[in-house]
């Protein structure tokens, strides 16, 4: 027979038991946008952060060096994957938040190898998701409203656009089209439906491209400034039309911190710093800033290196991003135009070289090799 009264009294000691300290768990904060996230939150907030990272190629704990003997920084090395890791994660730390940013992230990788885009971004997030579902059962009502997951997502996940299509609103539908943007849409989905099944304090983002410090030499702008900075050919995709809707990471952090404190759960927010570039400008930009700041590199004038190569397949044309409902509801906007975020930026490379030559060393020279030959 079940004692009911022993039981009731059970729950309620183990609901008691818990008081959540003030603790963000990041995931994926090794990351390009995640340590800049939290080095940007340690300086603005009070909450300890605890950052569980798998540190795969794409993380380094270099860009976290900053924070060694911080006592509201831990790290944690694991994979979100990892069912116990993340139950302890929560026992042990009680967060307040989540906020969630391990991927896989690029999209020629995914072209490439789509099955560890499934299980990170995936399985990943669901475990995630099932954990913090779990611990919000052992919450008591006031805690359960303090909480968040925040789910940092992207605007891929939208499709792609024609040239004179809105913008994507948090309303657009759903077409993803690369299997990194599937992964992204299917982890979406998920994080959507833990918010109206169970209740979860899900808040989901979707942000356009980010670009600043730290970002790994695979993606577009970094690839391009390590790659001028060498001599080496700039890879423009197809005819170098391709649009893209640029943000400064600072911005999309702040962003981030915005939605953190005062966004609605359950609701989407869009986040982008409306300034859509066409790739071959983009990559002009960057061009035009080495050539200023590096002015005696025997490689001035930097375009001279642009060599157009195969496309993508599948390549989405155009990306751009409304982001009225979150300068509207949060006050958020973002504080860099393109001008200056790429300025800022070529200039951080520039005096990081230490960086980039330990980020590039090893496995990210085979890379170079089987994407561009
Ligand atoms: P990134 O590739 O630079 O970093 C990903 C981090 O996740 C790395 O530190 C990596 O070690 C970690 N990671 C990967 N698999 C893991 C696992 N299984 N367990 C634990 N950690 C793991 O990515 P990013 O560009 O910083 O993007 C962060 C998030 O923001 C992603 O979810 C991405 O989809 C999203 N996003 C990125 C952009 C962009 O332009 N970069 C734009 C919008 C949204
Ligand atoms: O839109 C948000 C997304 O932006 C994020 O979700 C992804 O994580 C992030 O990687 C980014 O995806 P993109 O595919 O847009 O970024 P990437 O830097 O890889 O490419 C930007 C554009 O530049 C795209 O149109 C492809 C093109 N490109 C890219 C590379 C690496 C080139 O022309 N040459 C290149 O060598």
């Amino acid at each position: 027979m079940i004692d009911y009264g022993e039981a009731a009294s059970l729950l309620f000691e183990s609901t008691l038991m818990l008081t959540m300290s003030n603790t963000v768990v990041v995931t994926g904060g090794a990351g390009f946008i995640g340590s800049n996230f939290i080095l940007q939150y340690l300086m603005a907030e009070s909450a300890a952060i605890v950052n569980v990272d798998k540190l795969t190629y794409a993380g380094s704990l270099i860009n976290l060096a900053p924070l060694q003997g911080n006592s509201r920084y831990r790290f944690l090395c694991g994979d979100i994957c990892d069912r116990e890791l993340i139950k302890q994660v929560f026992s042990e730390h009680l967060p307040t938040a989540v906020v969630h940013f391990a991927a896989e992230s690029h999209v020629d990788r995914s072209i490439r190898g789509p099955e560890q885009f499934i299980r990170t971004n995936v399985q990943g997030t669901f475990t995630l998701l099932e954990e913090a579902r779990e611990y919000l059962s052992r919450l008591d009502p006031q805690q359960r409203d303090r909480l968040r997951f925040l789910h940092v997502s992207t605007d891929e996940v939208y499709g792609s656009l024609g040239e004179g299509d809105s913008p994507f609103t948090e309303d657009s539908p759903y077409a993803p089209n690369s299997p990194y943007a599937a992964s992204k849409a299917s982890a979406d989905h998920l994080a959507r439906a833990y918010f109206h099944t169970y209740g979860l304090p899900v808040v989901p983002s979707n942000c356009s491209n980010n670009y600043g410090p730290f970002q790994f030499p695979e993606k577009l702008i970094p690839l391009v400034i390590n790659n001028a900075l060498r001599g080496d050919a700039l890879p423009v995709y197809g005819d170098g039309r391709n649009i893209r809707a640029w943000i400064f990471v600072e911005d999309h952090c702040n962003a981030l911190r915005s939605i953190l404190m005062a966004g609605v759960p359950g609701e989407t927010y869009n986040v982008g710093g409306r300034s859509e570039r066409r790739n071959m400008d983009v990559v002009r930009a960057v061009c035009a800033a080495l050539d200023e700041f590096h002015s005696d590199s025997k490689f001035v004038p930097h375009e001279n290196l642009i060599r157009f190569v195969k496309d993508r397949p599948g390549h989405d044309y155009r990306y751009a991003i409304d982001p009225s409902k979150i300068e509207r509801e949060l006050g958020w906007k973002s504080n860099e135009t393109f001008e200056t975020g790429i300025r800022k930026t070529v200039a951080w490379y520039l005096s990081n070289g230490g960086w980039i030559e330990h980020i590039t060393s090893g496995a990210y020279r085979g890379w170079i090799r089987e994407q561009y030959g």
